[in-house]
């Protein structure tokens, strides 16, 4: 007998709050001052972030990584070095932040959408291997989660195509596929240091690579088209100023001292959460597929199927809040369903195959469901903590399923 949902005025599960993220200490505050003293704020007075990017790019198995203003750009950048032209196809997934596919059209590029797989939440092989035109010369798969996507699969469909493999790790760091490091299983790959990011300078975002044709690309795209060796004011090719500065840079050197050991608790709290929960009826949880060794967890993820729960996502949603549990229902839009895409918002880019595309065709049925009616988050800060913290969210979520009728007779929030 469980005692009354807090959304109905009984004692909520939990009523402490679960670690603080972002995670800092004396180190960062040492770090920042020894940078602030020195006069030496930009990426090319300094060392902080040369030496970021050596250790970052090696701790992913990769011996080139390009540290960039974010993770959008990053992705961009990726594209632009690999000769990603005007209409040239990119396939992506639709269930996924909207910068996956912003940074290909603003290559220019023409986003295609390809369905995740309802069990994994990450792109469906098959799904792929459905969306490749003649004209497609990328693939962008996410990591979503921090669960590595089924890159065997993914790899053998370019392969055989000579298509491109971006890798959008932004949910990543630190994740394995086979015990190789997410960022080193395609050809190029992309992380995001914003603040909710398992690695973050609040803002930030870094390209890895074991392709040095790829990286020094990168690296003159990321400069304003300056090449190693050119004089200062000499630029071979059009681009920006994508640096990050030493700050950042500063604080990113210290916040991996921490990665692994984080990543490590976040993957076991994230296993024990899975075998708490994992037999709830009308619970799904990311299905786990054994090539992934290591998930970096910046989400613990869920479906919640109404019908064989016994209460909607919102109202589920609703009730875990109540007893203390912070979560989210996440993207309320597949991204096909996006004004930006059903309107063709594409501003200068775009010009000639924009005409020719009709997003409302585009069918992803189960990013949809996951989207408008399943889908459930929690964030990686709470998985940062011991197993009474995992306990207190497996005890809510098996509160909130045996009082399910409750929920549904008190009638459920509008919103
Ligand atoms: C899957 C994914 N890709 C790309 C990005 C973009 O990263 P940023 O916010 O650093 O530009 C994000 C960030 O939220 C993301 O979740």
């Amino acid at each position: 007998m469980t005692s009354p949902l807090a959304l109905l005025g009984g004692p909520p599960i939990r009523t402490r709050p679960f670690p603080a993220w972002p995670v800092h200490g004396r180190a960062e505050e040492d770090r920042l001052l020894r940078v602030l003293r020195s006069g030496n704020w930009g990426r090319l007075d300094g060392n902080e972030v040369a030496e970021f990017e050596h250790r970052f790019a090696a701790m992913h198995g990769c011996r080139y990584g390009i540290a960039v203003v974010n993770g959008t750009v990053s992705l961009r950048i990726a594209l632009l070095a690999a000769g990603i032209k005007a209409d040239d196809e990119v396939i992506i997934p639709p269930y996924t932040f909207v910068s996956t596919a912003t940074a290909v059209i603003e290559a220019n590029a023409v986003p295609v959408f390809a369905d995740v797989d309802l069990a994994t939440f990450n792109l469906n092989p098959a799904a792929v291997e459905a969306a490749i035109t003649p004209r497609t010369r990328a693939i962008i798969p996410v990591h979503f989660a921090g669960q590595p996507a089924d890159m065997d699969a993914i790899m053998a469909i370019a392969a055989s195509r000579g298509i491109l493999v971006v890798e959008d790790a932004a949910h990543a760091h630190g994740a394995a596929y086979h015990g190789r490091p997410a960022g080193s299983l395609g050809h190029i790959a992309s992380f995001s240091f914003q603040s909710s990011k398992n690695l973050t300078s609040g803002e930030g975002g870094i390209i890895t690579t074991n392709d040095a044709a790829l990286a020094d690309a990168c690296r003159s795209i990321h400069n304003c088209g300056r090449v190693p060796g050119g004089v200062w004011y000499e630029h071979h090719v059009v681009s920006g100023n994508y640096r990050l500065g030493e700050f950042q840079g500063a604080i990113l050197n210290c916040q991996l001292d921490r990665l692994e050991s984080q990543t490590n608790t976040r993957d076991r709290n994230g296993r024990r959460l899975a075998a708490r929960i994992g037999q709830i009826p009308g619970l799904h949880l990311q299905a786990r597929p054994a090539e992934c060794t290591r998930h970096s967890h910046h989400l613990f993820m869920v479906r919640i199927e109404p019908p064989a729960f016994g209460a909607s996502r919102t109202a589920v949603h609703t009730a875990l809040e109540a007893e203390g549990i912070p979560c989210g229902t996440g993207y309320g839009y597949s991204l096909p369903d996006q004004p930006l895409f059903r309107h063709k918002a594409f501003g200068p880019y775009l010009p000639h195959a924009a005409a020719r595309l009709d997003y409302r065709q585009t069918r992803c049925p189960n990013s949809d469901l996951i989207c408008r009616e399943q889908g459930l988050w929690l964030g990686q800060n709470l998985l940062l903590g011991g197993d009474e913290d995992v306990d207190d969210i497996a005890l809510a979520f098996e509160k909130v399923h045996a009082e399910r009728g409750a929920l549904a007779g008190a009638g459920e929030p509008s919103t």
